[in-house]
């Protein structure tokens, strides 16, 4: 199994890469925001110890090669603003699950619509995955738009999957095929 806990990709203006002891109060941050876990299976976070967990958790399991969880740092000003992970993984069928938040401030600049491709990149590439799924809550218009951008294609709606917030809340079933976004990249470099 390939480790992860040494990956760095960097886009225009961000460094994606592993997040580390540090970072708690930043993750902290964004996962504490109601805002960010509007949509989320979980409430949102209201200690630092769940930031401390989940740094080491996701230590162990990268360094494993079981799950992808990058930290978003900007360039600018090395704030770190945001995840994007790559759970799931499904080994013998080469599929993964797509997640991703950004902290509110860093909302509508673009940030995860550059950050998304070199993650996915990395996923049909380097972990040779052919299949990456999202499961996401149809009024989360901005994550929609955010996948659809990436070539995702709409499969299903499961009703009722989950409960958020008390709420039973359906599920877009999207997916991007490795022969999808590799037609998306042939494409674009034909202009
Ligand atoms: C999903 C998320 C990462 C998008 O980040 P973002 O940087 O704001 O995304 P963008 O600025 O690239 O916006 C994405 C698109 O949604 C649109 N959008 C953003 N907020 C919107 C809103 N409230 N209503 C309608 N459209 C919205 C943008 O105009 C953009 O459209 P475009 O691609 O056609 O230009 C961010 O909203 C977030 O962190 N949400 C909370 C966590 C979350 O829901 N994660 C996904 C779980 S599946």
């Amino acid at each position: 199994m390939t480790a992860f806990d040494q990956v760095v990709l960097s886009t225009q203006r961000l460094l994606l890469r592993p997040l580390a002891a540090a970072d708690a109060g930043a993750l902290m941050a964004i996962y504490a925001d109601p805002e960010v876990m509007r949509y989320g299976s979980s409430p949102p976070w209201d200690s630092i110890e769940k930031a401390d967990a989940q740094i080491v958790r996701d230590r162990e399991a990268m360094a494993a090669g079981h799950f992808l969880r990058l930290g978003l740092q900007r360039v600018d000003d090395g704030a770190l603003i945001g995840t994007c992970t790559l759970f799931n993984l499904d080994p013998p069928c080469r599929r993964a699950e797509i997640g991703y938040a950004l902290a509110v401030s860093a909302w509508s600049r673009g940030y995860m619509r550059e950050a998304l491709p070199a993650l996915i990149d990395f996923g049909f590439e380097a972990m040779d995955l052919n299949r990456i799924e999202a499961d996401i809550d149809p009024r989360n218009t901005a994550s929609t738009k955010s996948i659809e951008r990436q070539g995702f294609v709409r499969e299903g709606y499961l009703r009722e999957r989950w409960i958020v917030q008390g709420v039973f809340s359906d599920t877009a079933l999207y997916a991007l095929l490795r022969s999808d976004w590799q037609a998306q990249r042939r494409k674009v470099a034909l202009g």
